[in-house]
């Protein structure tokens, strides 16, 4: 198909694929799995789609690729161009202020520019291929400026914003560099969508303090909390695979009576230090041992070029050594399982049918998926998730033992009482959260915004 043809565009910092070499050597794009690929691929099967972002590789080709029924419109960036505005103002800047969690936050002048310029190019790429009266869907904070950008070059597009991480209050988000002309960036979009209702809010304050220019209005702004394909997950963790590998991962770890389990990208905004911390002095104090308990905790790679995650990296690798040296069992199994890895998708499941008890305790995150797919993996109602309230997830899984984010006590508390939870209550609970999954799922997500894009007057 030509370009300028599309009547649904995504843009995103990262287009859903990565390059696979074959035997002979040739290299075949793949639709990378999980995250925001998961959550929105579904929703454009079949809408004559087209997706614009950064293919992963540095001064690739632009030449659009097909990639099950999809159409890719690769941006063409540079290394330079990739670390001021990826590893730079996105990663360094707006991820550590934008999560408020006393992060230190990084600015360089140049880093704005190369954010600038990079938008820049999404939003030239999304005005050439997106058909007349389009509607246009852009992703996340490394994106913030195409919707006023789009909008110069497109005035007869529907434009919808959806923020995956947190938006902050007003003192903490008006300490971001350049921060009324990245919320003057949204202004072109016609919408604005957020994870909590407390993100809504702090961005409608930052609006009201920050006057569109003449031409723009301030969108309208509303709560849409991201979900997964409830019914997909399910399926695929009740096949024989993957009960089979949960079997042979529970024998792997010596076969303990319980697994706790945490699974995320190793990231400081995670708690997975705070976690491993509470799990330790649970050790200490007696009330769990390691003759009957395992935590293994699988975390994957992520942005490793930037300094703060590195850090962590190094930080993980001491405390895991730390509490397998201080307590192996009698038969000399490690309490901690470290798996600093990217896993392929049925061991990921396989993880999640295996666990007891899932630790979700992120000192802050947009909504957390994680704990949404642990609760598709439990078919047979078992297991217990316990959630930190920072987690956007929180809001509405309710049923999960609740704890406070960064309060060591209460991580300590919701565990013991995760592990103490007997099996009936435990069952009820699975069941309720697994109801409402089901019916508030991905495709519930997606066609609530691009149902309320839909219904605006036509341009
Ligand atoms: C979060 C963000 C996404 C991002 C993902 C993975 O979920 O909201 O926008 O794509 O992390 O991070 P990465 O830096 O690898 O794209």
């Amino acid at each position: 198909m030509g370009e300028n043809q599309y009547s649904l565009v995504v843009v995103s910092n990262r287009l859903p694929v990565t390059f696979e070499r074959d035997s002979a050597g040739v290299l075949t794009p793949v639709i990378s799995p999980g995250g925001l690929v998961a959550a929105v691929a579904p929703a454009l099967r079949g809408k004559n789609a087209a997706w614009v972002g950064w293919d992963g590789t540095f001064d690739g080709s632009e030449n659009s690729l097909d990639v099950d029924g999809i159409a890719l419109f690769p941006v063409a960036l540079s290394q330079t161009l990739v670390e001021k505005h990826y590893e730079g103002f996105s990663n360094s800047t707006l991820w550590p202020l934008l999560h408020d969690i006393g992060a230190q936050v990084d600015f360089e002048e140049s880093w704005w520019s190369a954010y600038a310029e990079v938008n820049q190019r999404c939003a030239d790429a999304v005005a050439r291929v997106a058909a007349p009266h389009a509607t246009v869907w852009i992703h996340d904070y490394q994106m913030m400026l195409v919707p006023s950008m789009v909008r110069s070059l497109r005035p007869d597009v529907t434009m919808g914003y959806f923020h995956h991480i947190p938006f902050p209050s007003p003192p903490q988000w008006n300490s971001l560099p350049h921060v009324s002309e990245v919320v003057t960036g949204l202004y072109g979009a016609d919408v604005c969508g957020f994870q909590r209702h407390s993100d809504t809010e702090n961005f409608l304050a930052a609006a009201q303090a920050t006057p569109p220019a003449s031409g723009l209005i301030i969108p309208k702004a509303k709560t849409y909390p991201i979900s997964l394909d409830f019914a997909d997950v399910s399926k695929a963790a009740s096949s024989e695979v993957v009960k089979h590998k949960a079997k042979e991962f529970r024998k792997q770890w010596g076969s303990p009576t319980t697994v706790l389990l945490g699974v995320d990208r190793i990231d400081y905004t995670k708690g997975i230090p705070e976690r491993l911390e509470a799990f330790e002095s649970l050790l200490e104090s007696g009330h769990i041992s390691t003759e009957d308990v395992v935590f293994v905790q699988a975390g994957s790679p992520s942005r490793e070029n930037v300094a703060s995650y590195q850090a962590l990296q190094t930080r993980l690798d001491s405390l895991v050594k730390r509490i397998n040296e201080k307590f192996p069992s009698s038969q000399g199994r490690m309490p901690v399982v470290y798996w600093a890895k990217n896993l392929a998708r049925e061991d990921m499941l396989a993880l999640f049918v295996a666990a007891d008890v899932m630790v979700v305790s992120p000192l802050r995150d947009g909504m957390n998926l994680v704990a949404k797919e642990f609760i598709a993996c439990r078919g047979d109602n078992s297991g217990v998730l316990v959630l930190s309230t920072g987690a956007g997830a929180a809001d509405h899984l309710t049923q999960a033992v609740l704890c406070e984010p960064g309060n060591p006590e209460a991580l300590h508390d919701a565990i013991l009482s995760a592990l103490a939870m007997d099996g009936g209550e435990a069952h009820t609970r699975m069941a309720a959260m697994r109801d409402y999954l089901a019916v508030h799922d991905v495709a519930a997500w997606a066609s609530d915004i691009l149902g309320d894009l839909a219904s605006l007057p036509s341009k």
